[in-house]
C-alpha cells in the first residue's frame, strides 16, 4: 500500500449516483480457505471472463494447478507471480464482475498472517466481508483478527461463508456449531447483517444456487444473498466535509478548493466553515469540468468557490458549519499496527488523515486487545498484526472526526518516516481536551534576547555513538574549552541523566526511545534559555536523532558521530559492560544484541579510534568558529 493512497483508493471516487446497484465486498480467510477459489468460481459462473482469460485459465490449470483435470480458479485471481511460488496471496487485488441485478467489485485480500494490512486495506473500501472458514478447521484467530478489524472499519454486513463444506460430509452439526461460535464471538460487533453459508467453492454448491447436497440449508445461495443485501451507504447522510486536495487559482479572478466530498451533500448557498481557522462563509458556486451544479455529494470530485476570501491551503477541511469537525492535537484511536518493527510511543511516525499528512507520536498505549477474548492487555510496544487503544500527538493540530460519526475523516493512516511504509491504520475515537486548554504562554523575554546576553548563538551539539566510543571524554574537553573561550555551556550526559530524569528507564528499544524523546525536549529547553548544550547519548536510532534535530531551529542541531569501530570500543571497555554482555549478564547491548543505526550525514564525523581525544575536542571547536556558531 502507498502511503499518498492512504486508506482510500481510486473506488471511493465512484459518487453515491454511480454506486447504486453497486457492492463492494471483500473476502478474508486464512491461507487455503478457499478465498481466490471462490472469487476464480464467481467470475466463471457468472460468465463475465473474456475468451481468452478463459483459454489462459484452462493451459494454466495444466501446468500450475492442484486441481488435476478440473479448472484450478485460484489461478484465476492469483495473478501474481510471487503468490503462485509462494502460495499466497500478497496484495490486495480488485475485481469486477456483474449478474443482471447489480454490479460488485471484490477486494481479495491475502489470509497470511503478515497481510493484515491488506485486509485493512480491502476492507475500508468495502460495505460487506465475505469471511472464508474451512468448515474442517472452524473459527481460526485469523478469522477472529479479521472479524474484529472489519467491524473496527465499520463494515456492517457479514457472510460467514463455512467453505469445503462438502470435506465436512456436507454435515449440518458442523456447520450449526461454526455458526454457533461465530455468532457468540461477533455478538457486540454491530453487524447489522450476519449471514452464513455452508458452501464448496471448489464444486460450487450453494455458489450460486442452492445446493441439492445440502437440503437441510433453506437460506439464500451466496449470489443471490450478495444480490439482494441491502447496504445503503450512509455517507450521503452524514456531515459535510471536504479535505482540500489543493487550491485552483488559474488566474486572479478565480479561486477555487478541490477536492473529493468525503461525506454529506453540500449544496451552493451553503454556509461553511474552515476547520483550521473556524473562519465561515457560504459556498459561492460548485465548479466541475462537465459545468457547474446544484449540489456534490460523498465521492464526487469538485471545486468549490467561496462568498468571501478565505485562507484554506492544502490539508484543510471545507465543513458543515453547523457540525463542525474537532481540531485538536491530542486524540484517543485504535491503532492496528501492520509493521514487523514494533510501534514504539514516543517515536515520531507521519500521520495522513484526508489530505493532510502531518508528524505524530504515540504517547500512551492504553491497552491492546486480545483478538480473542477482547481482553484488554498492558503493554510498552504493539507488534505486526495487534490492536490497542492509544492517545495520539500531533505536531501540528488536525481536522478530524470520531471515526464512528464520520468515517472518512475519522480514520488515518501511520507512515514510517524513515522508509516511508504504511506501518499502522487508526480509527479515531475522540479527541483529548487537555491540550487545547493548555496554550502557549507568550514570554517576553525570548530566546534571542538571552542568547544576546551571554553573546553567543544558542546550539546543541549531539554527540552520537557506541558505549566506550569516548563521546563523554571528547564532550568534556570540549566543554572546557568552550568554558576557556567564556561560553555558557551546559552538558546532558547518559549516564548522569539516567540517575535522575531518567531513572525510570532501561535499555529496551522502547525505553531508549523515550529516554532520547526527554533529553530532545530538555535539550531544547536550554537552547531557548540561550545555551551551548552538549548531549552524549548513545542515541542508536537515526528516527530519534531526527526527532530531536527537527525540535531545533535551523542551525542549531550539530550531530556529531563519534565513529569509533566496535572491536576498540570494546577492547577499551573502561566500564568492563562489554565483557558482561559478551557473557551474556547484560541484555540489549548496543552494538552486541541491539543495534546502532549510524548517522548518514552527521555534521562533524570523528574517528575515534585514531586520534586522540584532545585532538578531536579540536576538531569540533574549529567546526562551531568556521559554520559562525562561536
Ligand atoms: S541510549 O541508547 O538510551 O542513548 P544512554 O546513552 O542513555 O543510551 O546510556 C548508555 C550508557 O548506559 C552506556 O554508556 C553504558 O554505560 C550504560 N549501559 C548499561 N546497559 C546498557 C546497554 N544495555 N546498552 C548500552 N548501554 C548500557
Amino acid at each position: 500500500m502507498e502511503p499518498t493512497k492512504g486508506l482510500a483508493s481510486p473506488l471511493d471516487q465512484l459518487s453515491a449516483h454511480e454506486t447504486k446497484g453497486l457492492l463492494r465486498f471483500l473476502t478474508c480467510g486464512s491461507v487455503d480457505d478457499g478465498k481466490s477459489t471462490l472469487i476464480g468460481r464467481l467470475l466463471y459462473d457468472t460468465k463475465l471472463l473474456f475468451e481468452d482469460q478463459l483459454a489462459t485459465l484452462e493451459s494454466d490449470s495444466r501446468k500450475h494447478g492442484t486441481t488435476g483435470e478440473d479448472l484450478d480458479f485460484a489461478l484465476l485471481v492469483d495473478g501474481l507471480a510471487a503468490e503462485r511460488e509462494q502460495g499466497i496471496t500478497i496484495d490486495v487485488a480488485y475485481r469486477f464482475f456483474a449478474t443482471e441485478k447489480r454490479k460488485f467489485i471484490v477486494a481479495d485480500t491475502p489470509g497470511h498472517e503478515q497481510y493484515t494490512r491488506n485486509m485493512a486495506t480491502g476492507a475500508s473500501n468495502s460495505d460487506l466481508a465475505v469471511i472464508l472458514i474451512d468448515a474442517r478447521k472452524g473459527i481460526l484467530t485469523q478469522t477472529r483478527r479479521h472479524s474484529y478489524i472489519a467491524a473496527l472499519l465499520g463494515i456492517h454486513h457479514v457472510v460467514l461463508a463455512v467453505n469445503k463444506i462438502d470435506l465436512a460430509d456436507f454435515s449440518q452439526a458442523v456447520f450449526d456449531e461454526i455458526v454457533a461460535a461465530y455468532r457468540a464471538f461477533a455478538k457486540d460487533f454491530g453487524f447489522k447483517t450476519l449471514v452464513a453459508i455452508p458452501l464448496s467453492a471448489r464444486f460450487g454448491d450453494n455458489v450460486l444456487t442452492p445446493s441439492a447436497r445440502t437440503p437441510w440449508y433453506t437460506g439464500p445461495a451466496l449470489l443471490e444473498h450478495l444480490e439482494q443485501v441491502e447496504v445503503v451507504s450512509a455517507a450521503a447522510g452524514r456531515p459535510f466535509r471536504m479535505p482540500v486536495q489543493w487550491v485552483n487559482r488559474p488566474n486572479l479572478d478565480f479561486r477555487g478548493f478541490s477536492g473529493t466530498v468525503a461525506s454529506g451533500t453540500v449544496r451552493a448557498g451553503d454556509e461553511v466553515v474552515i476547520a483550521s481557522s473556524g473562519v465561515t462563509t457560504r459556498v459561492k458556486s460548485i465548479v466541475t469540468a462537465d459545468g457547474d451544479l446544484a449540489e456534490a455529494v460523498a465521492g464526487e470530485a469538485v471545486t468549490l468557490t467561496l462568498a468571501d476570501e478565505v485562507d484554506a491551503s492544502r490539508g484543510d477541511v471545507i465543513a458543515a458549519a453547523a457540525a463542525r469537525p474537532e481540531f485538536s492535537d491530542q486524540f484517543a484511536a485504535h491503532l492496528i499496527w501492520m509493521h514487523d518493527e514494533p510501534l514504539l510511543p514516543g517515536r515520531s511516525y507521519l500521520i495522513k488523515i484526508g489530505t493532510r499528512t502531518v508528524g505524530a507520536s504515540v504517547t500512551e498505549i492504553k491497552h491492546k486487545v486480545d483478538v480473542n477474548t477482547f481482553q484488554h492487555l498492558a503493554a510498552k510496544t504493539l507488534a505486526l498484526n495487534e490492536v490497542a487503544v492509544v492517545n495520539f500527538s500531533t505536531q501540528a493540530p488536525v481536522a478530524f472526526d470520531p471515526f464512528g460519526a464520520v468515517p472518512q475523516t475519522g480514520a488515518f493512516i501511520v507512515i514510517d518516516r524513515m522508509s516511508n511504509l504504511t506501518v499502522g491504520a487508526g480509527m479515531i475515537d475522540f479527541g483529548l481536551r487537555r491540550a487545547t486548554n493548555v496554550h502557549w504562554q507568550a514570554l517576553e523575554v525570548t530566546k534571542d534576547s538571552r542568547a544576546a546576553l551571554k553573546a553567543q548563538k544558542p546550539v546543541v551539539l549531539w554527540f552520537t555513538g557506541l558505549s566506550g566510543a569516548g563521546k563523554s571524554t571528547i564532550a568534556n574537553i570540549v566543554e572546557k574549552k568552550l568554558h576557556v573561550l567564556g561560553r555558557h555551556t551546559t552538558m546532558l550526559d547518559g549516564d548522569n541523566v539516567r540517575h535522575g530524569l531518567n531513572r525510570d528507564l532501561g535499555f529496551t528499544e522502547a525505553d531508549r526511545v523515550e529516554n532520547i524523546r526527554r533529553v530532545a525536549e530538555v535539550s531544547r529547553l536550554f537552547v531557548d534559555a540561550g545555551l551551548i548544550v552538549l548531549v552524549s547519548f548513545i542515541s542508536p536510532f537515526r528516527a530519534e536523532r531526527r526527532m530531536a534535530r527537527e525540535l531545533m531551529g535551523p542551525g542549531e542541531f550539530v550531530e556529531i558521530f563519534v565513529d569509533t569501530p566496535l572491536a576498540v570500543a570494546e577492547s577499551r571497555d573502561v566500564k568492563g559492560l562489554y565483557k558482561r554482555a559478551r557473557a551474556g549478564e547484560i541484555r540489549n547491548f548496543t552494538g552486541i544484541d541491539s543495534p546502532y543505526e549510524s548517522p548518514e550525514a552527521a555534521e562533524i564525523t570523528l574517528l575515534g579510534g585514531t586520534k586522540d581525544p584532545e585532538a578531536l575536542a579540536d576538531e569540533v571547536i574549529r567546526y562551531l568558529q568556521a559554520s559562525g556558531h562561536i
